[in-house]
């Protein structure tokens, strides 16, 4: 693919793919309100090229990044599993053709009623994140007379460079078992040893990592645990590192982050290939999301104001944090296009939705060509965490979800 995926011609936006290109304007014919467009054959090369880097790992597609049926779609034709984290999740993942065998439920708040319908239809995983979990699981399995898969999630106590909030791998986080518990773990499982079957271990550091010694020391601490756990429970051979590889949104060099693949597939192999010699069978996992579908996506909304104040220029849009998110939750940054170039040079603005919050802004002091009333404006890396984040909050419209380039 070329390293950058936005690129103007003839002063139109394009999204290139690996094999064609769409022509944004296409999505803007007959506008209703915005559109999240998702380019499925960018998402089929992003699949392709992590199954070679990471090869003999099963892969688990985080669902939680997007859910959209048609992106769903290339998962499974790439024999790609699902990674999810709710009964919702898990309906829609076999509502979209995938088969409990191929999904892997994670979360540490999981109901009753979830944890039914995924102990009656043997699921291949249940990542378990407590000792009540455990408990709740080994019990409902005896009264189901079913035997759960389960893996423990561990947390290792190890934080990665990210932002806080999607940081998980602290012990002042939710998330996971504590290692200090593992043989409380041990022993509860065996209690429970005839509705339990303890596959391995598995790990979700936090998302966004674009640099991965945490990974790496994660893995290292997690190792003689997963020896420990197959010492206690022979049927244990599964090792799931979970997701978490980052994209650029800065800048758009596709070029690099196939190195950052590289690198984090080096850094998997050189810790655990070792595993592999010592436990045949040994089934490595992960569970990626934003990596395959974050650039896949964008935004296209619509200029209703042009708003000039005596410091300030806004571009006011119909979308706002209502969907997307990101920017007013983590100030992540997303970067902004128009759609049509008209001049090579810009104008400094605030690119803020209709939301009746001052956090709803998708961007402050960005450069863009001089935009008017009605133009159209392009947010990039769009495909993981909007519209599955997105709200109906001020009774707005949710945005349209298409990955046809006509509407
Ligand atoms: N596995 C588990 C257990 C997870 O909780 C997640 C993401 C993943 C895998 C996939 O992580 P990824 O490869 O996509 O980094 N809303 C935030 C991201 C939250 C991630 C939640 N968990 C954002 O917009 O940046």
């Amino acid at each position: 693919m070329e390293k950058a995926f936005l690129v103007y011609k003839n002063g139109e936006l394009v999204f290139l793919g690996d094999k064609t290109e769409y022509k944004l304007s296409q999505l803007t014919k007959n506008y209703q309100g915005p559109v999240f467009f998702y380019n499925l054959d960018f998402v089929r090369a992003r699949v392709q090229q992590m199954q070679s880097a990471l090869k003999d790992v099963r892969l688990f597609y985080a669902l939680k990044a997007n859910s959209h049926p048609d992106v769903l779609k290339v998962f499974k034709d790439n024999n790609v599993g699902v990674d999810v984290v709710s009964g919702g999740e898990i309906q829609h993942a076999i509502k979209n053709g995938f088969r409990y065998q191929q999904l892997v439920y994670s979360g540490v708040g999981k109901t009753r009623k979830e944890l039914e319908l995924a102990i009656q239809n043997d699921i291949h995983q249940i990542n378990v994140e407590s000792i009540p979990e455990l408990q709740r699981i080994g019990e409902m399995s005896k009264t189901l007379g079913k035997k759960a898969n389960v893996v423990f999630r561990i947390n290792p106590d190890i934080s990665i460079q990210s932002h806080p909030y999607i940081a998980t791998g602290l012990k002042d986080n939710k998330f996971g078992i504590d290692t200090g518990q593992l043989l409380d773990v041990i022993e509860m499982a065996k209690r429970f040893s005839s509705s339990l079957s303890v596959r391995g271990i598995s790990l979700h550091l936090g998302s966004q990592m674009l640099e991965f010694s945490s990974l790496k020391d994660s893995l290292a601490k997690l190792k003689p645990l997963f020896l420990k756990l197959r010492s206690e429970f022979p049927e244990c051979h599964r090792f799931d590192f979970g997701g978490g590889l980052g994209i650029h949104y800065e800048k758009q060099d596709l070029e690099s982050e196939g190195k950052l693949l590289k690198n984090y597939s080096e850094v998997v192999f050189s810790e655990l290939t070792t595993l592999t010699y010592d436990i045949p069978g040994l089934e490595i996992q992960s569970e990626p999301g934003r990596w395959l579908v974050g650039h896949c996506g964008v935004l296209i909304s619509q200029v209703q104001y042009v708003k000039k104040t005596p410091h300030k220029e806004f571009i006011v849009l119909d979308s706002g944090m209502n969907h997307l998110i990101r920017p007013s939750l983590y100030e992540a940054y997303h970067s902004i296009h128009s759609l049509k170039k008209s001049s090579e040079s810009t104008k400094k603005y605030d690119v803020v939705g209709p939301i009746c919050e001052s956090a709803d802004f998708f961007g402050k002091d960005r450069d863009l060509p001089e935009v008017k009333q009605d133009d159209f404006i392009v947010v990039s890396d769009c495909g993981a965490y909007a519209a599955t984040m997105s709200s109906d909050y001020n009774l707005q419209d949710r945005a349209l979800e298409t990955s046809s380039a006509r509407l």
